[in-house]
């Protein structure tokens, strides 16, 4: 199936048709960088007044109040309309920015600053989840949900560098005051602009985070290897956590880099990232995972410790960016070999467990840099902070090897049956391979029906070996072979099963139920297009 570009870009622009949908993403897209934004000059201002210590303080002072909310936080959600509550939670932003920007402008002591700052980080914790939960009730059909899921994924690769950028830019005309002062400005436009949000219905989905967390843990017990590399993960943030603070410190005390340094660092970490997500397609297929696990953990250190040696802003821009690349890797590796090491039912759980890990890994992270900085140094924080990690790798390289081995596997030919597919293609390699291990085989025999029109839909077809004729109120429509696949109209329209598919020939398929086949769409921006795409031009030949 070939995609041209008119009839791609047609398709989003009917997606962002909906005027509820359009203004969450617009709102999403002003927000994104704001939120990088304001973590860079609250760490700015803090290093300004008490060089890395008090950057170290100010980290922890505003992330645990932070960690410890954002769980309720994001339930306001679940009782009152998401759509309200995420309009307030711009404008919340908005006036808590704004404050913060009045505290700067008037030099107002620095607890001032601290406090509305940190009632700006609160608020912001709330838009995520309230952003992606709102989605599904502003949506129309799956597939303009998909679409949003899509593009809300794809605002926040971007947001990785431009919030930094914008933040080096502001600050190097007017100080962290100046960020503060826009974001204020746009968030409280953007509250407007979503107070006008309406959702079409309304979905209440039975939470029970506490027991979702529980089982997430007990799962964790059962599993030796799953726990090392939630261990890895968590370090990993840790030794992130400490490079933004190392990163300020680096731009000031060593670069003379000028006001704009941190943003231009953290900008670099941010591209390196996204070069890094595309490498890893190198990945999908890999049956042994252990090697690129360490390649990723040694490119995000190495060139971390490397920096201690940097002579000038260049060098130190270079080697953040390939631990950027490191970090992307790194993270797609250490996903996919937890995601072979548990159940896939529990799979959602244990990574909640890890989102809760990581916040807290975070704080830690910029309480300790601070401490090396004052107790070694600059120079030896970085070797210390980038080395760490890779050597607990090589202490542990026997255990890693064995979590590999016996992580179960995806099977490699369904894995590259789909990669080769419009859908499923652009999926990365964690996303293959979880699909993969969902994919229920299926032998039907010539003359078997697979979906008779006018059913209920409940399952995604893929057509591994064999033929199916494809018919509508008896009249042949389509004859689909090998990679082709089909029952997609029923689960992204929510409407009954709009033809009959019969085998023609003693078949191979692979099914994929519902909620899988939607979980994986989702995933996967240009994978939603292309189906989308296909979608309409098979509909559009049931009128003829
Ligand atoms: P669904 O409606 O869920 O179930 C019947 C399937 O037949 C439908 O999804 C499509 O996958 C497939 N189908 C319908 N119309 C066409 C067509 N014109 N060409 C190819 N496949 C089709």
């Amino acid at each position: 199936m070939s995609l041209d570009r008119g009839e791609t870009s047609g398709n989003v622009t009917a997606v962002l048709q909906n005027r509820s949908l359009r203004r969450a993403l617009i709102a999403f897209t002003a927000f994104r960088p704001t939120e990088s934004a304001q973590w860079i000059a609250i760490l700015v201002y803090a290093y300004g007044r008490g060089g890395s210590r008090e950057v170290g303080l100010v980290a922890i002072g505003m992330l645990l109040p932070t960690a410890a909310l954002a769980p309720f936080l994001a339930q306001i959600g679940d009782r009152v309309n998401r759509e309200r509550a995420l309009a307030c939670a711009y404008l919340a932003i908005g006036v808590a920015a704004g404050l913060t920007a009045l505290a700067a402008a008037l030099s107002l002591p620095a607890i001032a600053f601290y406090a509305f700052a940190t009632l700006a980080t609160i608020t912001i914790s709330m838009v995520r989840p309230t952003h992606l939960s709102a989605l599904p009730e502003l949506a129309e059909t799956p597939a303009q949900l998909t679409a949003a899921n899509a593009l809300s994924s794809t605002i926040e690769a971007l947001a990785i560098f431009v919030g930094p950028l914008l933040a080096g830019l502001l600050i190097a005309v007017n100080g962290p005051g100046a960020v503060f002062g826009a974001s204020s400005l746009l968030m409280l436009a953007v509250g407007f602009l979503a107070l006008a949000i309406h959702a079409r219905t309304r979905i209440t989905e039975r939470k029970d985070p506490v027991g979702d967390a529980l089982e997430g843990f007990r799962e964790l017990r059962r599993r030796p290897g799953a726990r090392l590399l939630l261990g890895f993960v968590a370090g990993q943030t840790m030794v992130i956590g400490a490079l933004d603070v190392l990163t300020v410190v680096l731009a000031y005390s060593v670069l003379a880099m000028g006001p704009s340094g941190p943003g231009v660092l953290s900008a670099a970490v941010g591209v390196g990232g996204l070069l890094g997500a595309a490498a890893t397609v190198t990945l999908i297929g890999r049956e042994r995972l252990a090697p690129a696990f360490f390649a990723g953990v040694a490119v995000i250190g190495v060139p971390i410790a490397l920096i201690a040696f940097a002579n000038g802003p260049a060098a130190a821009v270079v080697l953040l960016g390939i631990a950027g690349i490191g970090k992307s890797f790194f993270e797609v590796t250490a996903r996919t070999l937890l995601q072979r090491s548990v159940d896939d039912d529990v799979l959602a759980r244990v990574f909640g467990v890890q989102e809760g890990l990581s916040m807290a890994a975070l704080a830690v992270g910029s309480v300790v840099a601070p401490i090396l900085v004052n107790r070694l140094g600059v120079e030896p924080a970085f070797m210390l902070v980038g080395l760490i990690l890779p050597l607990i790798a090589l202490l542990v390289f026997q255990r890693i090897r064995a979590v590999d081995r016996d992580a179960a596997l995806a099977d490699p030919r369904s894995v590259a049956l789909l990669r080769g597919t419009s859908i499923f293609g652009p999926l990365g390699p964690a996303g293959l391979e979880r699909v993969a291990r969902n994919l229920i085989p299926l032998e039907v025999a010539e003359g078997a029906v697979v979906i008779k029109e006018g059913d209920a839909g409940d399952r995604f077809y893929l057509i591994e070996e064999g033929k199916v004729v494809v018919s509508k109120a008896g009249a042949v429509l389509k004859v689909l072979g090998p990679g082709d696949f089909f029952g997609e109209i029923a689960l992204l329209r929510d409407i009954p099963r709009t033809a009959t598919v019969k085998a023609e020939e003693p078949s191979s398929l692979l099914a994929l139920d519902r909620q899988h086949f939607l979980a994986a769409v989702t995933g996967s921006p240009a994978g939603a297009v292309a189906l989308a795409t296909e979608m309409d031009r098979r509909l559009s030949e049931h009128d003829v």
